[in-house]
């Protein structure tokens, strides 16, 4: 008789471990942690430094490129860069999914809408680069582009 209880003592316990688990599950999913570095999308233009996007000094040779992606373009469309000059894009997204891939270079990234994503190329060689977007975002994707000049 005694066993019994026992037995279904520990069946309660059971259940109740694997409630919790199931609830905070359940917790977690409905509300995923924040991430700090993410932005609202609808905000991005009016968050810095993505309200002035475009090259901002950050060494002796070396530029940091704040730029924005959006249906269907790069802000900004042009950035002039010095011959030998090393470039850091942190590129986000206003609206949807884009790519942003300089051919020449190793810079391929998928521009998620409210995450910066970051990569650095130094251009050695003057000339004309171009930022093509590489996800399909919609009608005018394949008009989604930029001009780098090193010169
Ligand atoms: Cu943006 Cu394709």
């Amino acid at each position: 008789r005694s066993e019994k209880v026992w037995i279904t003592i520990g069946g309660v316990v059971l259940a109740a471990f694997f409630a919790t688990v199931a609830i905070d599950a359940f917790v977690m999913g409905a509300t995923p942690p924040s991430d700090p570095k993410m932005i609202d999308p609808a905000k991005v233009s009016t968050t810095p430094p993505f309200d002035k996007p475009g090259l901002v000094q950050v060494g002796p040779k070396e530029y940091d490129a704040n730029m924005t992606a959006f249906t269907f373009g790069f802000g900004p469309n042009v950035l002039n860069v010095p011959v030998g000059a090393k470039v850091n894009f942190h590129v986000t997204s206003k609206d949807v999914v884009h790519g942003f891939e300089i051919p020449g270079t190793d810079v391929n990234m998928m521009i998620d809408p409210g995450f910066v994503n970051s990569a650095s190329h130094t251009f050695d060689k003057p000339g004309k680069y171009l930022i093509l977007c590489n996800e399909y975002c919609g009608a005018g994707h394949q008009l989604m582009m930029a001009t780098i000049i090193v010169g």
